[in-house]
């Protein structure tokens, strides 16, 4: 089932729309549906072609740039070639065996430790993936998988411990550095709580560290308990990390098929990396820059239809939030659910300060189909709705926010797959992170530091009394 989308992408090579009256029916045409698509339509009122043009061209030397690696930060993109190299090596056989390890053992809660990109590919994957109500219902194949060490929060870790006691338990903790506070502090406190309850031994069977191949405490710690140890290649920063163990883990041990993803992310590395206007990470780069360079617009906002997206938008905010801003550049990057979020943001949207643009990730169809009933009495009203589906009423929902969002002033542009599934993901994780690359040097930043995380780290170990930061501390303390 394909779906009724803006049509005419006067600026778009990739065309992906078709403009027959949508009733839910197969429309056949040409088109390789399992690949996602762009559509710009949503721009045509708001840029001159002209324009475009010009952005397409800055595009391009972008591409060179990441395409040759001469560029800032070329000693980063390591995560250009993973879905390719990751298919042919081992990491994803590892992978298997420390889950099948698991199994056997009939661990049914596996903590993931870390933070910032340590720990939202996983996180944005495992709940695309799973069914929303899998905490309770546990209808997955895998362990349930739950996220520590991405906050310092008390109770929540008290908590962490309350569902441990009731559990079959095992632990990834991962740290690029190794030395990042929050993902540290969690592990100690789940590694102790490992060990009591099973053992040293057997806790070494039960944690897995996913680090740098040399440096940090986490690598020496891995070392001296005789983990099992996954190495993130010095060449990928965490927001890219997804394609590496850092995600593939996580994703694997709930059950869900990481080979798809990297197949799905292989067919965008294709794509991708091919230097023409009809490259959707061009064009998306290209149509972001120029509505923020000569339209104004500061902020893009991530919307979905779908609520199983709501951690695909977290994922993508650091990514294009650590990636662009600095230097005092960057589109700000946001993210709302609708239609969760028209009944608190839509407003702001609609009519609030000009700033904003969108980009919707659209799925195409829904994992199952519920259609609403007609009703003898129609106390509610809504027969005119009786055997239309749910997901016909959100498409319409959707249709009718962007043509409002478009009359409001706020360009929309669209980010396409035809499910949610892994190989999708696989496409969107590396989709954006070319177009990432892109976008920020033609902004003119580097892509792949994060300078302005030190500060409140800093901050943070001189308040803490940190060894070596006591006369920080001493000054901070006096601005109190
Ligand atoms: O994208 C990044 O580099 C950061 O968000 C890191 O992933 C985050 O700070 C966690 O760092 P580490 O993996 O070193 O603990």
């Amino acid at each position: 089932m394909r779906k009724l989308i803006f049509t005419g992408l006067c600026l778009l090579a990739v065309s992906c729309s078709h403009t027959d009256d949508y009733d839910g029916n197969e429309i056949n045409d040409n088109i390789d549906t399992t690949m996602l698509k762009l559509n710009l339509k949503g721009c045509d009122t708001f840029v001159k072609n002209a324009d475009y043009r010009k952005y397409v061209e800055k595009a391009y030397k972008a591409f060179d740039t990441l395409d040759k690696e001469n560029g800032e930060g070329n000693d980063f993109l390591g995560w250009k070639h993973l879905p390719s190299e990751t298919l042919k090596g081992t990491i994803v056989k590892e992978c298997r065996e420390v889950c099948d390890r698991w199994q056997a053992k009939k661990v049914d809660l596996v903590v993931a430790i870390g933070i910032g990109g340590s720990y939202l590919g996983a996180k944005c994957a495992i709940e695309a993936l799973s069914h929303t109500f899998d905490a309770t219902l546990h209808t997955g194949k895998g362990a349930q998988v739950v996220f520590a060490g991405n906050n310092l929060g008390e109770d929540y870790l008290c908590e962490l411990i309350d569902l441990m006691k009731t559990k079959n338990v095992a632990c990834i903790v991962i740290s690029k550095s190794g030395t990042t506070t929050e993902p540290a502090v969690a592990f100690r406190i789940v590694k102790q709580f490992i060990e009591e309850k099973y053992g040293k031994k057997e806790a070494s069977e039960r944690i897995v560290a996913i680090t740098d191949k040399s440096r940090g405490a986490l690598k020496s710690l891995a070392t001296g308990e005789g983990y099992k140890t996954f190495v993130i290649p010095d060449n990928v920063g965490g927001r890219f990390s997804v394609l590496t163990p850092v995600g593939l883990l996580p994703i694997m041990a709930a059950g869900f098929d990481v080979e798809k993803m990297l197949q799905g992310a292989k067919k965008m590395e294709d794509v991708c990396g091919v230097c023409c206007e009809e490259n959707p990470a061009i064009q998306y780069a290209a149509m972001r820059n120029l509505l923020h360079m000569e339209n104004g617009k500061t902020v893009e906002v991530l919307i979905n239809f779908i609520p199983k997206l709501q951690y695909f938008a977290e994922w993508w905010k650091q990514l294009y939030g650590e990636s662009e801003g600095k230097g005092g550049k960057g589109i700000f990057p946001a993210s709302c659910c609708f239609t969760t979020d028209l009944h608190s943001m839509g407003q702001y949207i609609q009519d609030g300060n000009r700033i904003l643009f969108e980009t919707l990730v659209s799925v195409d169809n829904p994992a199952h189909s519920l259609k609403i009933e007609a009703d003898e009495q129609n106390l509610d009203g809504l027969n005119y709705l009786a055997g239309k589906s749910v997901d016909y009423c959100n498409h319409m929902a959707q249709l009718g926010t962007q043509l409002a969002h478009i009359d409001g002033g706020v360009p929309q542009l669209e980010v396409n797959v035809a499910k949610l599934d892994e190989d999708a993901l696989g496409q969107l994780f590396y989709f954006f992170e070319y177009a990432c690359g892109i976008s920020a040097y033609m902004l003119g930043v580097n892509p792949f530091n994060q300078p302005g995380v030190e500060a409140y780290k800093k901050n943070m170990f001189a308040l803490l009394a940190k060894p070596g930061y006591e006369e920080a501390g001493e000054a901070l303390r006096k601005r109190l």
